[in-house]
């Protein structure tokens, strides 16, 4: 049987993480193919609707990447955002889906090689889980 192959949906803010993403690419570091970025202008756009959307809509995980704190180009959305992944994940987990399945992490725009390593830790992380249960076209638990 094939490895289970997590997708991950990875809302990256403008100003740091989706440049240090890009970065990565530059300096030929690899991360898994898995991560799917949305280019957000700040994290603080991240609504949780986005977050149970996209694990609704197909992906087994959510990260939110954005600037570290006390860095946000708009003041604090990266902190709204800190708290909205927080809320998701106590839902996901009174839900029995899991809280792992948001992460949060702060990164500078130089960080392509953080970017790197938290796509690939949260990938494995996210594989160790298993497929999101809620995802449109799952099968239920017999
Ligand atoms: Fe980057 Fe707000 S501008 S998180």
């Amino acid at each position: 049987m094939a490895e289970f192959e997590p997708i991950i949906v990875a809302f990256a803010c403008h100003y740091c993480a989706y440049t240090a993403a890009d970065m990565a690419g530059t300096q030929r570091l690899t991360y898994p193919a898995n991560v799917k970025i949305v280019k957000v202008p700040c994290t603080g756009k991240v609504d949780t609707l986005h977050l149970m959307r996209a694990l609704q809509k197909g992906a087994d995980g959510v990260l939110v990447a954005g600037c570290i704190k006390g860095d946000c180009h708009f003041k604090n959305g990266n902190l709204r955002a800190e708290k909205r992944v927080g809320y998701v994940k106590k839902l996901l987990d009174s839900i029995g889906v899991g809280g792992d399945r948001a992460h949060m992490v702060f990164m500078t725009a130089g960080q392509g090689k953080k970017f790197a390593e938290e796509a690939a830790l949260f990938t494995e992380k996210i594989r160790q889980l298993g497929p999101n249960p809620i995802k449109a076209g799952a099968k239920k638990a017999a």
